[in-house]
């Protein structure tokens, strides 16, 4: 695909995406003027070697395109995940294609890893995608040499399904990532047992 140079701000303006505040975070909709710094966060092989589907290296147009497709397509809701002072930390989204399981899938920027932000991030997508989008179960999967990614996944009250062999774009090959799935029964105990009640109760 050709990309302009800059995304005209039109082009943005078909998808509403919702802003979702946690105690640490901010998460919204990426914006065309976040191409730089999601390009200069995302070009690191760690994170795209653990992921399906970035590309490295990352540039200025897979940002842009990013951006694009999380502000207009249908099949997926994407959240960039910001500090509460805007500082962009990385992505976390929920892919809700026709006739495939709702797949829940994040990164974070390196300097920003071991502080707690993705589990609190996917914390806060999993109920968007269970009380907003209508989500009965979620899926998720984390190479079996990603122990960080299965640790949030645990935390967050996935339950192990098994291994099945994946595509990585970076790397251009296969490689077994462990599976996991959240139920809406889970998913509402384990919000129970945090103590949070459903919004609106
Ligand atoms: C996976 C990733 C999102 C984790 O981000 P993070 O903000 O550091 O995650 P959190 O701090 O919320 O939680 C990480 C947990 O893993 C644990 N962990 C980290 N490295 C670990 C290791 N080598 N072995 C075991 N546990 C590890 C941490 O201690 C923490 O658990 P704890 O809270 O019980 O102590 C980040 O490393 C990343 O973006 N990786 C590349 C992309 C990716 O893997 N995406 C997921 C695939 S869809």
């Amino acid at each position: 695909m050709t990309l302009p140079n800059r995304i005209a701000p039109e082009t943005l303006r078909e998808k509403r995406i919702p802003l979702i505040q946690t105690e640490r975070l901010v998460l919204r909709a990426p914006r065309a003027e976040d191409a730089k710094t999601i390009a200069t966060l995302a070009n690191d092989r760690r994170i795209a070697e653990n992921t399906l589907r970035i590309p490295h290296p990352y540039g200025i147009k897979d940002a842009q395109c990013f951006i694009i497709s999380a502000n207009t397509g249908s099949d997926e809701t994407v959240f960039l995940i910001t500090r509460r002072d805007t500082t962009v930390l990385g992505a976390c989204g929920v892919a809700n294609r026709a006739g495939e399981p709702a797949e829940l899938g994040y990164w974070l920027a390196v300097a920003f890893w071991g502080n707690g932000y993705a589990t609190e991030a996917a914390r806060a997508v999993i109920d968007h995608a269970f009380d907003d989008l209508g989500c009965e179960a979620l899926h998720a999967g984390a190479r079996v040499t990603n122990p960080a990614s299965r640790r949030v996944l645990e935390k967050c009250g996935f339950e192990w399904t098994g291994v099945e062999l994946y595509r990585i774009r970076s790397l251009a090959s296969s490689a077994p990532f462990d599976r996991f799935r959240l139920d809406r029964r889970q998913w509402a105990l384990g919000r129970q047992r945090r103590g949070n009640a459903p919004r609106g109760s």
